[in-house]
Order: C-alpha cells, then structure tokens, then sequence
C-alpha cells in the first residue's frame, strides 16, 4: 500500500507511504485518488486531510520512476491534482518535514493547507534543469506573490514553512500547527467542512505590483546569473504567465515550457549528475546494509598542504583528529594554516567564532606514533614517496589497534605495494582527496587487491559525514582522475607544438565551459609537480610521444602563480594571467627547433582534443574495470576537475554527441604526424559501443 486510508470522526485522512521521501510513483498517486474517490462517495465523511507518513509530506516526484513511462501513467500528477481541487469535500493538507516539488503541487490543489513548523518548503525542478510541471508555477504566485514565487522557483532552495507564513498577504498556509499536526488539521477540518464555496488557489489573483518592471529586471538578473542554463529562464516566463495570463492559459505555457526543457541536453545532463551521485555511492559487490566500523577518532600522517586540508574536514564534522608530524616546526605550520583557514571563514561571517573555537578543541598534535595507536581511522599524507610511505606504513602496522582502518592519500603510488608493507592489508585503502582538501568535493576511494568489502564501506559511509562526494576507483597509475586528466594534458602540450598559444586553448577550453583552461590551472597548482611526475612515468614509458614544451618551461623556473611566472606572467600579489613574451619566446625557439610551421587551430579541435582525450582514456578505465560505470567518471570530472555541470561529465558530453561522431573525429586526429596515433586508436569498449549503437550509459 503506497498510501492508507482511514476515517477518523467524520475525517477521511490518506497519507501517502511511499519511503523514504513519500515519492508520488504511480502506486501512490492511484492510491491517492481512489481515497478522494472513497471519501466523495461516503456520506458519513464531510472532509479529507492528505498528510504523509514517515519523514515526509512528500518529496515529490519519484526518482526511481524518473524518465519511465510509468511517470507519466494515468492518473498522473496533474490529473490527480484534479481530482483533489474538484472534490466536493474539503480537502486538507497537513503538511510537515519535507513539502518539495510534485508534493507542494499537490498541496497547491488541495482547499486548505496546515503545516507543521519546520516544514522545508521547495519547488527544486530547476536543479534539474526543468521547471515544475503540475501547476507550481501558477498556483505558488497564487499564493506568495509573483516575488517571492519566483525567488523560490528560480532557485529551488527550501525555505521554512514559518518563514513563508510570514510573507505579507500569504495564502500557502491557513495555519501554522504548533503542536500536533494531526489533531490540528483533524480539529480544522471539521470546522471548514460546511463551508462552501470550496477555496480553489486556480481562482486567487497572483500578486505583482509592476508586472512589466518587475519582470524586465528578473529577466535581466536571471539571464545574467544562469547563461548555460535555459531553466530559470523559462521558470520566468512561466512565473509571469501566472500573471498575466488566465490559470488554463498559464498551466498550458507551462506545459510548453516544461516539454522544451525536458529535451534540452542542459537538462539531460543535470539529470545525468542527479543520478550518478546516487549511483556513486554504490559498489556493486559491496551490498547496503554491510556492517560499519566506528569511527569516532582521526589520525592524520602529515601535517603540509593535504594533511591540514584533511583534518579540517573531520573537525566540521565534529570528530576528534590528532596530527603526526616528524617535527614540531611542520605541526606548528600545519595547525597555524588551519586557524588561518578558519580565521578567514570567521571573518567572512561564515564560521561563528563559538563554532570555531569547538573544531580547534577537537585538534591535538604529535610527535609520536604512540598517540596515535587507539584512531579508528589515520590517513598518511606525507611526500610523495614509496620509501617514505613505507617508512609510515610499517610504524603503522606496529601501533594502531586491530580493526584501525590505514588510508592513504597518495595520488600516483602504488596502493598495493602501499598495503603489502603492513601484515593487514585488507585494512589498507585509498582516501584520495583534492587540493584544497578542505574544499574539493571529490574523494577517490581507492580499492586495493585486498581491501575488505567493510572497509570500503566504512570508508563510503566517513566521506558521507564529512560531505564528499566519493567515486571508487581500482588502483592504477594516477587513478579515474589524474590518469585521464594526463592524456587531457598531453594534447593541451602537442596543441602547443602545433601552433596554439596558452591563452588560446584555455580560451576555447574555458569557453566550453572548464572553470580553468589546462594551462591556468598549471599555473595554479604548481607545473613543477607535473615536472616530477612526468620523469617517473615517462622513464616508465620509453618512446611515448609527448610535447617537451611544459619540461622546458619549468627549466626556465617557471613554476606558476608561486613562483610569479609559468605559462603566464603574474604581477605580485595578483593572479590575473598575463600572456608572456618569454613563453611565446620559448614556443617559437621549440618550434623552430623541430621544424614545425606553426597552424591555426580552431576552437573546436581544441576542445574536441581535448575532450575526447578524457573519453577515449575513461574508456579504456571502464574496460579495465578501474571505474565501475560512466557516471563515476563522469562524477568525477564534475565534482574535481571542473567540468562543466550543464555537459553531465565527459562521458555524458560524448553520448549526447554521439560516439560515432567522437570516433569519426579521434580517426581524424589519429593521422595527424605531431599527435599520438597511438592513443588515438579508440578503446577496445568505444569501438564496440559504436558498432553496437550503443551509449555510454
Ligand atoms: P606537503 O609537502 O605539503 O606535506 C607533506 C607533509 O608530510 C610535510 O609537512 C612533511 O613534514 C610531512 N612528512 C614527511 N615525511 C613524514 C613522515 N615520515 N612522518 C610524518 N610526516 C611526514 O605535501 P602534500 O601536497 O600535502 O602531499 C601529501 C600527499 O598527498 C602526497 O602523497 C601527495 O601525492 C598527495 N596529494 C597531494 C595533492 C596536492 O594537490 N598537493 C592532491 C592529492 C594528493
């Protein structure tokens, strides 16, 4: 049953039980309807309350429904918001907890609304890239007024049911429940049963001083904020319809704006992410439901760049951390750059100083391993060394108690020799974290040959608390990220033999949407550390054709942003990205050295080289079954490497331009004699989806 009925008094309440969020599937919303029907055709019943079961009015929509045709079966939303305004009994909503999307639209239909205080009130369709399609954008400004209704609209932020009820001249709530919500709304229907004509929101006027003015300036402020976006714009329009227009006429431009949204690739691309979040964060051999460890106190090896930005995650998330360091200078750098971190949040007014105060409570340091022995879990970020790494992993393994998960932050090593130096391998993971760690959502989850399944659980469970996002990854060079983003930075250097400028390729890569062209974001995180991973990896791969243009740049010091100079030019104390004579120098010198002419270059070969370069690579990742499925790729690339949220990710980009045509291009790039023809050669997985028809996804 996916929603209940019974009679209470001469009240008839149905609520919706559909967990967790009381989803309006299919089943449900029959329920809901053959409930109104029940109680229409009882003489005994004189009103109906609608409320929800569990944690929820409702959440709307149902996701596991999503894009089936089952989401649109008969009654669908809108049909059932009709059969509840067009009940001949006064029907209540009894609101509380979650009212979002479909469930505020529903609550919209009924004649009376009662909520609970607390209620997170919301219309979040445009995070989807879609508007809501069941009357929200008609009947909310109904009730809040069009600025207030649009605010909420174009945003899709909740807002508290006791803030709403505060809005001047408001009729979303006709009462706020202070105690209990049930016997509130039960007491309140049996007051409104008689009374008739029944209060439909279709029938109120949408409140808008200026229409004209107040809708030209939204438009110019929504179209500034939101330029990938077609969404918040067409919420507007269906705003103002509400208007301007009568309620059929204004539900029917709604309809048309939600059909158009519905097939944009921004759309399709947010929903693409909604979904390979939740599916991130399953394993597939790892079912929900496997037993945690406790974790409850935090060690953290090193105390530099990656150790500090580590131990501030778990301190906001209240749990206790220890740092280990060699000496007391580095602890002394490590927590001064933390209360650094934190002073600036203070100032800012984002971090209440009591807030403050309590995450540095939880900080201790140490010098010694025997402090650490009793943390549930200590992640070592210490340099980036295979001889260092064991020197910590073998002090490890004598000290933590049993049980004591032992990660490791490393971006390139090993994580299987990293484990074989301690006699508890299965203990051993990967907590790849981004730089900076206290801000990237990403975390990689790295899973050795051994690592027990309740270790990754467990490890799955912790980036929840501290709000990351967490993709698994098997163990390679570079892991899904870095070991793509190589290639990506392979093609941003032969783009250099070739003729581009810096300035071009982050230009045509920003264009498409990149928060950083490859070369800023050199620039940004230091070549240098390029510079010592390439010698490892190249000695590793002799003959492999790279462009030698970003060795050549660190040889002249040009390091980045800390050294005031890289493939730009830095003033001090300013980070604008200067175009640099001495590169442009340094390009023509190489150039010249290798006997290329220099060719223009178009903006899309750039980008498609250096998109399709991740695609290509992300296939062979699949393959290889170091990625479980596309969209942790495609996560990935979203929450670490600032893909662009409105492509859904690379491997999403390449389904919407279609595999062929991404293969039909890398034939094209795999003939050009200063490329890799090599890695060109499409991957064994790509090559068969295309002979099949098939997507990634
Ligand atoms: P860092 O050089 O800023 O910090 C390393 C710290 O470890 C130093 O404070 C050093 O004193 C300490 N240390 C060295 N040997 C130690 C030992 N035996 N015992 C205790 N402490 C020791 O380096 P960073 O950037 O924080 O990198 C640390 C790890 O994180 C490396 O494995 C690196 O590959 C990885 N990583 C770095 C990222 C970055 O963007 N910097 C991103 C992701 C991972």
């Amino acid at each position: 049953m996916t929603a209940t009925y019974e009679v209470r008094g001469q009240v008839a309440v149905i609520t919706l039980s559909n967990p967790p969020v009381n989803g309006l599937g299919f089943e449900t919303r029959q329920a809901t309807a053959a409930g109104i029907n029940r109680a229409e055709s009882d003489a005994a019943v004189t009103a109906i309350v609608i409320t929800g079961a569990g944690g929820a009015f409702s959440g709307g929509a149902d996701i596991k429904e999503f894009g089936s045709p089952k989401a649109l079966a008969e009654p669908n939303l809108l049909s059932l918001i009709q059969v509840v305004e067009s009940c001949s009994k006064p029907v209540v909503a009894a609101i509380h907890s979650v009212c979002m999307g479909g469930g505020l639209e529903l609550a919209l239909g009924c004649h009376y609304r009662i909520a609970a205080k607390g209620t997170k009130v919301a219309l979040p369709e445009v995070k989807l890239g879609l508007l809501p399609g069941a009357g929200g954008t008609q009947r909310l400004p109904r009730v809040l007024g069009a600025e207030v209704a649009l605010n909420m609209i174009v945003s899709g932020e909740p807002v508290l049911s006791e803030m709403l009820a505060q809005v001047p001249g408001q009729k979303l709530f006709d009462r706020l429940a202070d105690a209990d919500l049930m016997e509130a709304a039960l007491a309140f229907a049996a007051e409104v049963a008689d009374k008739r004509p029944l209060p439909r929101v279709r029938d109120l006027k949408a409140r808008c001083a200026n229409p004209e003015a107040f809708f030209q300036f939204a438009r110019n402020m929504v179209a500034g904020m939101s330029k990938n976006f077609p969404a918040p714009l067409r919420c507007l329009e269906a705003v103002a319809a509400s208007v301007t227009m009568k309620f059929d006429d204004g539900m029917k431009a709604e309809r048309e704006g939600f059909a158009a949204l519905m097939v944009t690739p921004e759309s399709g691309a947010l929903r693409h992410a909604f979904f390979a979040e939740r599916a991130a964060s399953k394993i597939s051999d790892v079912p929900a439901g496997t037993p945690v460890r406790n974790i409850a106190q935090v060690a953290v090896i090193g105390a530099g760049t990656m150790g500090g930005g580590i131990s501030m995650n778990f301190l906001n998330a209240g749990l206790p951390v220890v740092m280990l360091e060699t000496k007391q200078e580095a602890l002394d750098r490590g927590v001064a750059t933390i209360r650094k971190n934190y002073e600036a949040q203070v100032k800012k007014g984002k971090l209440k100083q009591d807030k403050y105060d309590a995450r540095m409570a939880l900080l201790t340091t140490t010098l010694n391993y025997a402090d650490i022995g009793h943390a549930d879990l200590v992640i070592e970020a210490v340099f980036e060394e295979i001889g260092v790494k064991q020197a910590v992993f073998t002090q490890l393994d004598a000290v933590m108690k049993p049980g004591a998960i032992l990660a490791s932050n490393t971006s390139t090593l090993d994580l299987n020799a990293i484990a074989n130096f301690t006699k508890r391998p299965q203990d051993v993971v990967g907590m790849h974290f981004f730089s900076p760690a206290n801000v990237m959502r990403l975390l990689e989850v790295v899973r050795g040959a051994a690592t027990a399944k309740d270790v990754l659980a467990t490890v799955m469970a912790v980036a929840k608390k501290i709000k990351k996002t967490a993709v698994v990854s098997g163990v390679c060079d570079g892991f899904i990220g870095n070991r793509m983003i190589e290639q990506y930075g392979r093609q941003g250097g032969f783009l250099l033999d070739e003729g581009c400028t810096p300035a071009q390729v982050d230009r045509a890569a920003e264009k498409f949407g990149f928060a950083m062209g490859p070369f800023r974001m050199g620039d940004l995180a230091g070549n240098d550390i390029g510079w010592a991973i390439r010698k490892r990896r190249y000695s590793e791969k002799p003959g492999l054709r790279y462009s030698k243009t970003a060795d050549l740049l660190c040889e002249l010091g040009r390091f980045g942003q800390k050294t005031g100079a890289g493939w730009y030019d830095y003033l001090p104390g300013k980070r604008d990205a200067i175009p640099s004579a001495v590169v442009t120098e340094m390009l023509d010198k190489h150039r010249a050295a290798l006997g290329i002419t220099p060719r223009k270059i178009s903006d899309e070969e750039i980008v498609q080289r250096l998109v399709y370069s991740l695609v290509n690579e992300g296939a062979h990742l699949l393959e290889e079954g170091i990625a479980q499925r596309a969209s942790d790729i495609d996560m990935v690339y979203l929450s670490g490497y600032g893909f662009p949220l409105w492509r859904g990710g690379p491997m999403c980009y390449a389904d919407q331009v279609g595999l062929f045509n991404v293969v039909q291009a890398m034939n094209k790039f795999a003939k050009n004699p200063l490329d890799d023809a090599e890695f060109w050669k499409p991957a064994p997985l790509l090559a068969r989806l295309v002979a099949e028809g098939k997507t990634f996804s």
